[in-house]
């Protein structure tokens, strides 16, 4: 029988890193991104990414993870139709979308091209609905302004705000790529209007 008994600090560094390579499909690395496990998850930690694909800026944000769910086929998604979803419940402020941005890569997007995110519908700054105001102009992919006080947020940067009353980023939606089929697997970040992001945990 296997022990970890004798094992160095150095072997098991290894191995963690083994084990978070073999799930490279997501951005974050399996141990940062995935918090979850069978059903429903209960764990939550702060892990630290990248603003920018390719960048040595960090940030630091809170995962929860979520009860893995189908939203999407990959191949049925068309360059900026954003297609809607609840998530991680059919309660309230779960309404979200899921968008390939045509091309433009961004943090915690899946696919060859790193392309396409998913993000919870309401604004964070008091719950104003976002559903019809995404935004693809140049390089930029954008949702909002919200109708409220105009905030809007960057949808390449892990939802970050670029304008408005808003200071606090999107929830991202985490997402997983099997073949085809996308799957939502936790949240980054809390959704307005709740504590916190499982409700029944
Ligand atoms: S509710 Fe969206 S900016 Fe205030």
């Amino acid at each position: 029988m296997s022990t970890d008994r004798g094992i160095d600090d150095t072997t098991r560094r290894k191995r963690k890193t083994r084990s978070s390579a073999a799930h490279g499909k997501c951005m974050l690395t399996r141990r940062q991104f995935l918090l979850y496990s069978g059903g429903t998850a209960m764990a939550a930690s702060t892990v630290s990414l990248g603003l920018f694909p390719g960048s040595a800026t960090a940030t630091t944000a809170k995962v929860v993870g979520y009860p893995r769910k189908l939203i999407a086929k990959l191949s049925e998604l068309k360059d900026n139709v954003p297609v809607d979803f609840n998530y991680p419940d059919d309660l309230g402020n779960s309404s979200a979308m899921i968008v390939k941005m045509g091309g433009v890569p961004a943090g915690g997007g899946l696919g060859s091209q790193r392309d396409v995110v998913a993000y919870n519908y309401l604004c964070t700054h008091q719950g104003g609905p976002l559903q019809g105001s995404y935004v693809a102009e140049g390089p930029h992919r954008i949702l909002g302004q919200c109708p409220l006080h105009l905030s809007t947020y960057d949808l390449t940067r892990h939802g970050i705000v670029i304008s408005g009353q808003a200071y606090e980023s999107l929830p991202q939606v985490l997402l997983e790529l099997d073949g085809d089929d996308i799957y939502a697997v936790g949240m980054m970040g809390l959704i307005f209007g709740r504590h916190k992001n499982l409700l029944e945990s």
